[in-house]
């Protein structure tokens, strides 16, 4: 089998952003390896091969960059970047992160995100209609993370905006590497500076004051900039995926009401309803790598060097995986899905992400049971990694 196909797919094309779905089935059925000869990468869009590649860290490294445009661009990645870093270096930065980002802060932080939450949506107590990205999706993930980080309130959306317009991009352009705040990390520096003089209860002071043992066997602590890496990375990473995980709730509990009622009769199936929306929909779509050693998949072979895309938004729709797997169903056992990767670089926010997905949406049905979206008006983001509302309009029933 060759890799010449006629499907055609260009994740830069902000025409597929409204439904990539038909594309991906006939990559996976008539592409399962396909090549890019403009972009110059080869993608896999089958479970299976996702699965079986995505934990070969040793084969397909991160260290270049896990966004095809950073790999293509030679990028220097800074130190600390440990989502584009390979072992070992990155189990070391992996594992001190893993330390200081424990279940039991995670867990501390649910009262304030239910807060937070309440006091978005009850202003909009009484109207017909309100934008659930500008109420909540575009509000809650920044402010998550500043609850965790300990960056003064004042500060976050500032923060927000500042990591946001790093990573958008225009129909057919990149991210803009040189520019990219999600590598630069300056946004951030100020606030390293103040926390070290006045230490606190959140995770910044605890990168600053945490000791381990680098990749030379010398113990000591973070430098300034590896802080600054740590930090930049989980804002990073954690801002937009977890904004457009609402949208994607909001707009598939709207297009599924009968399980929406469901959820709003026995909200003990909520943690299973978000499960399914990451399925559904990810936040994220493509996870990339740089091919380590010649790779053979499906009769050809990938040589060293190349780029390799792993379509985890096609692979949550395999029906070889998932029956019906274009069906959206809260009562479906999801299990392993790859919408928050797989292997040594599994998102290390997914806790986080859940515990948003979940209150979000205790929230917002307890406010509004019913409510349909204005899809003349809803209108869709996409950046080189994300895709989701940006503007979601809710008439609210
Ligand atoms: C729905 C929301 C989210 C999605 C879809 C998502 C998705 C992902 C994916 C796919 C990866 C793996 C990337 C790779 O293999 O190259 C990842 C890694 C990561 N995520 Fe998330 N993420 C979400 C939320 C968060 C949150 C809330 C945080 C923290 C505040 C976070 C922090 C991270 C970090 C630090 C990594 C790097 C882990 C490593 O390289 O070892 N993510 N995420």
């Amino acid at each position: 089998m060759t890799t010449v196909a006629t499907v055609q797919w260009d994740p830069y094309d902000s025409g597929l952003a409204a439904d990539p779905y038909p594309t991906y089935r006939r990559l996976r059925e008539e592409a399962p390896l396909y090549y890019n000869e403009e972009h110059d990468f080869y993608a896999l869009s089958r479970y299976s091969d996702c699965e079986q590649g995505l934990p070969d860290w040793d084969n397909y490294r991160s260290g270049r960059g896990m966004v095809l445009e950073i790999i293509k661009s030679g990028f220097e990645i800074p130190p600390g970047t440990l989502i584009m870093e390979d072992p070992p270096v990155h189990t070391i930065h992996r594992r001190l992160l893993v330390k200081v980002f424990t279940p039991r802060r995670i867990g501390a932080l649910e009262p304030k995100v239910r807060e937070f939450c309440a006091r978005a949506l009850d202003p909009y107590r009484g109207r017909d209609q309100f934008d659930l990205m500008e109420a909540l999706g575009g509000e809650l993930p920044m402010r998550v993370i500043g609850m965790l980080l300990g960056i003064p309130e004042a500060d976050q959306a500032s923060v927000r905006d500042h990591v946001g317009k790093s990573i958008s991009i225009d129909d057919g352009s990149g991210m803009d590497v040189n520019n990219a705040a999600l590598l630069s990390g300056d946004i951030y520096g100020d606030y390293i500076d103040w926390r070290r003089d006045h230490p606190g209860d959140d995770l910044m002071t605890e990168l600053l004051h945490t000791e381990f043992e680098d990749e030379n066997g010398v113990r000591r602590a973070l430098t300034r900039d590896e802080v600054l890496g740590y930090v930049t990375i989980l804002s990073g990473a954690g801002n937009e995926t977890t904004g457009r995980l609402v949208g994607w709730i909001g707009s598939a509990l709207a297009a599924h009401p009968d399980q929406r009622q469901e959820l709003v009769d026995d909200p003990a199936l909520i943690p299973n309803a978000v499960e399914e929306v990451l399925r559904y929909e990810p936040p994220s779509m493509v996870i990339a790598r740089t091919v380590h050693r010649d790779a053979e998949w499906h009769g050809t072979t990938v040589p060293a060097g190349a780029a390799l895309l792993f379509v985890v938004g096609s692979a949550n729709r395999d029906d070889r995986r998932y029956p019906h797997a274009d069906a959206f169903d809260i009562h479906r056992e999801v299990g392993q899905h790859l919408t928050l990767g797989l292997g040594a670089h599994y998102c290390l926010g997914a806790a986080l992400a859940r515990l948003q997905g979940r209150i979000a949406t205790q929230e917002l049905l307890t406010r509004f049971p019913r409510w349909d979206v204005d899809w003349q008006n809803a209108k869709m983001a996409q950046t080189s990694t994300v895709r989701g509302w940006e503007t979601l309009p809710l008439l609210i029933r």
